[in-house]
């Protein structure tokens, strides 16, 4: 089946099988590989990506679903070379070890903000809940959230 959709505010035509996995259209065609494959079962949150402005988890999507959609990914978040306030989040409060869950997160966290600007760490942890980290143990997951929560601020 022919879709067209946008990626990171790039049109994109792809010719892709009914049964094809969005976050595998992302990774395997169009080479968006930031975006992580744990689980496959809606469980972790690592393939978790924009669609039409809501975080959802690509592995639960099908790319045909995509269709006429905007995606953005973890590749599409900085701009003009500057990091987005979640993201340099991440990097002050050191949110990350391993790194793989970070994308998800990260997305999840822009999604979450968007929606609440201000929120309690009780309502980060919940909101955050579909996102799973080994290794952080969640507070400087928290942090970073609080600081990017901050930031934006500043930036409104
Ligand atoms: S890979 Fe999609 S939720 Fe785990
Ligand atoms: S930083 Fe390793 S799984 Fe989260």
């Amino acid at each position: 089946m022919k879709i067209n959709l946008t990626i990171n505010g790039k049109s994109c035509e792809a010719d892709v099988e009914p049964r094809l996995l969005l976050v595998h259209l992302l990774r395997d065609v169009e080479g968006l590989t930031g975006t992580h494959i744990g689980c496959e079962t809606s469980i972790c949150g690592a393939c978790t990506v924009h669609l039409n402005g809501a975080a959802v988890k690509s592995c639960t999507v099908l790319a045909v679903q995509a269709d006429g959609a905007a995606i953005t990914t973890i590749e599409g978040l900085a701009q003009n070379g500057e990091l987005h306030a979640v993201q340099e989040g991440f990097w002050e409060c050191h949110g990350l070890q391993c790194g793989y869950c970070t994308p998800g997160m990260i997305m999840a966290s822009c999604a979450l903000l968007k929606d609440n600007p201000s929120p309690t760490e009780s309502e980060i942890r919940h909101g955050l809940e579909g996102n799973l980290c080994r290794c952080t143990g969640y507070q400087n997951i928290v942090s970073s959230v609080q600081y990017a929560a901050e930031k934006l601020k500043t930036q409104a």
